[in-house]
């Protein structure tokens, strides 16, 4: 319960009018700050200058002796596939490099289903009727819209400290209908949650209506800490197969966090019956990958140590960032109890749940102030976020400076709309 909400009609008002004056002298500052998309700040891409003339010395060959530029090499070089087996948590052979985005992949994944089928099922999932994907919201923006692009209908979840409400997802998976779940499994999207260990053994255990049932496992921030606590994820592979679900998951990730967003490498894996198919797919579409690009980027890595280094020069850059981001909405808002934030320890997000009702609100706010937010419910299926309060706030980009101001100013809205609530329904009592 709001602390606020204990004032008298009186002292809101008053508490309203310390806050609008306040608003519109950061106002009058005519900023211009950005914390909407999760993208890698200018310094982050620094990181890897030096993986940019790279393979050199002319040596275009791949550990097997293959000249890299080259068409063929449909799965990938294996020395890739070995250095990310533990970032996707699958043998090496069990593993496919794809191009720049793990996005297109799962674009992919969902056409091929919808035209072909998965091994298991008994007719593509274009004909089988109507089809549901469980959403965990709130969630990854980008899922949703592929679901939205495809006919796909969203069963929403809700998504708790450990990962998604696993009663709610298994009365829903009894469906046959539902034939595929949404899942960031490490430091998620928007709100930073680790799946527990017993979650994803309930995941690999469930009963599914549909025999074709995939988890679309978007390990996106598999490596992406911030802190020295790196909680190590259960492994959905290992899982499936004991729970007698080979098939189940398709595992996703990508470098684009990790060396460089728009140009790295994407990876799917999965059960070997899983990569077969994706394998005898994926070769109608292209001769082969760029293999240059995963040359340069063994070179650049190097080794499991190299990919940790590597990962820690992105934390020192972006640890500070999430600190201010905290620190903000701590000083303001701490001790009102009006809204409530994660404190994720790795990923690009924090979620914010502002006062019920006042998320659309703080965003225009925010906006009034010269920032931009991520639009209110873009984190919910369709868009609609039915409490109308979460936020979502991507602190990557921006310099340090700019994190800090823009934090303090979406505090503060966050503070103006809750406070306009406040007034307006003792206006109404
Ligand atoms: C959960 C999640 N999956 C996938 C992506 C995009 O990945 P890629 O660049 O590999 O397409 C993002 C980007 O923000 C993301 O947050």
């Amino acid at each position: 319960m709001s602390i606020l909400a204990d004032l008298t009609a009186r002292d809101v008002a008053e508490r309203l009018q310390l806050a609008r004056a306040d608003y519109a002298a950061f106002r009058s500052r005519g900023l211009k700050l950005d914390m909407t998309r999760g993208k890698p700040s200018p310094e982050q891409l620094d990181l890897c200058d030096g993986m940019l003339t790279l393979p050199g010395n002319r040596d275009y060959h791949s550990d097997s002796g293959d000249d890299v530029r080259n068409y063929g090499g449909l799965q990938g070089l294996a020395e890739i596939r070995q250095l990310f087996s533990s970032v996707v948590d699958a043998p090496a052979e069990q593993v496919v490099v794809g191009e720049n985005s793990s996005l297109a992949i799962m674009h992919d994944c969902i056409v091929w289903a919808l035209l072909k089928g998965v091994p298991g099922s008994v007719t593509p999932w274009s004909r089988a009727g109507d089809i549901a994907f469980i959403c965990p919201a709130p969630g990854y923006d980008r899922h949703f819209a592929l679901c939205e692009e495809f006919g796909i209908r969203m069963l929403p979840v809700a998504m708790t400290d450990d990962g998604p409400d696993m009663a709610a997802v298994e009365a829903l998976t009894a469906d046959p209908a539902v034939k595929g779940m949404w899942c960031v499994p490490k430091y998620s999207n928007p709100t930073g949650a680790v799946y527990s260990d017993a979650v994803v053994r309930r995941l690999a255990a469930m009963r599914t209506g549909a025999p074709d049932f995939r988890l679309f496992w978007d390990n996106a921030y598999s490596v992406h800490h911030l802190t020295d606590r790196r909680p190590a994820l259960a492994d959905i592979l290992e899982l499936c197969a004991e729970a007698g679900h080979p098939d189940r998951p398709f595992i996703f990730a990508s470098t684009s966090k990790i060396t460089l967003a728009g140009s790295g490498l994407a990876f799917f894996a999965a059960s070997p019956d899983n990569v077969r198919w994706y394998l005898a797919r994926v070769g109608k579409r292209t001769i082969g990958p760029d293999k240059p690009n995963q040359l340069r980027h063994i070179r650049f890595l190097r080794d499991a140590e190299g990919l940790a280094r590597h990962m820690d020069a992105h934390r020192r850059l972006l640890a500070p960032k999430f600190d201010a981001v905290l620190a903000a909405l701590d000083t303001r808002l701490g001790d009102l109890g009006i809204a409530r934030w994660s404190r994720p320890e790795g990923g690009y997000f924090i979620s914010v749940d502002a006062m019920d009702g006042t998320a659309r609100r703080v965003v225009e706010l925010a906006e009034g102030l010269g920032i931009r937010l991520t639009p209110a419910g873009a984190t919910w299926p369709g868009g609609k976020d039915p409490s109308d309060r979460t936020l979502r706030l991507a602190p990557s980009f921006p310099s340090l400076n700019e994190v800090r101001t823009a934090s303090d100013g979406i505090a503060l809205s966050i503070l103006v709309a809750a406070l306009e609530k406040l007034g307006a329904s003792a206006e109404t009592r």
